[in-house]
């Protein structure tokens, strides 16, 4: 089962979980401010779940390149990912910036001591 860690907490899953998904099911703070509510719920469009990943993850889908290469984001190559469209394949590492499209260059914290789990 891969590990998704964020801000140092390890989260297990299946493999090809959907990591928009699992992260909202696990209480983790995916979108920044009121891109918690204004987003396209999964679709690829808005750009507003925006992460870095580090690890092994599905190849960008084709409306994820679209989205990441108009502004603000700065493209594929600057190493965001669509959260909604990330398939986790093997152990990754999350990290949100801050930005509402999560697009900034200050890590943010995306896991809240309440809603902590392991
Ligand atoms: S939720 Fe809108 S692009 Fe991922």
């Amino acid at each position: 089962m891969p590990t998704i860690t964020v801000n140092e907490q390890a989260f297990s899953c299946e493999s090809g979980t959907n990591l928009r998904d699992f992260l909202l099911s696990q209480k983790v703070k995916l979108y920044n401010g009121k891109a918690a509510t204004i987003n396209c719920h999964g679709h690829g469009t808005c750009g507003a779940c925006a992460v870095a990943i580090e690890g092994v993850a599905s190849e960008p889908t084709t409306v994820e390149k679209i989205r990441l290469n108009l502004p603000p984001h700065k493209g594929i190559e600057s190493g965001r990912r669509l959260a909604c469209q990330v398939k986790v394949l093997g152990d990754i590492k999350v990290t949100k910036y801050d930005g509402f499209w999560g697009e900034g260059e200050v890590p943010v914290t995306m896991i809240q001591a309440a809603s902590a789990s392991a």
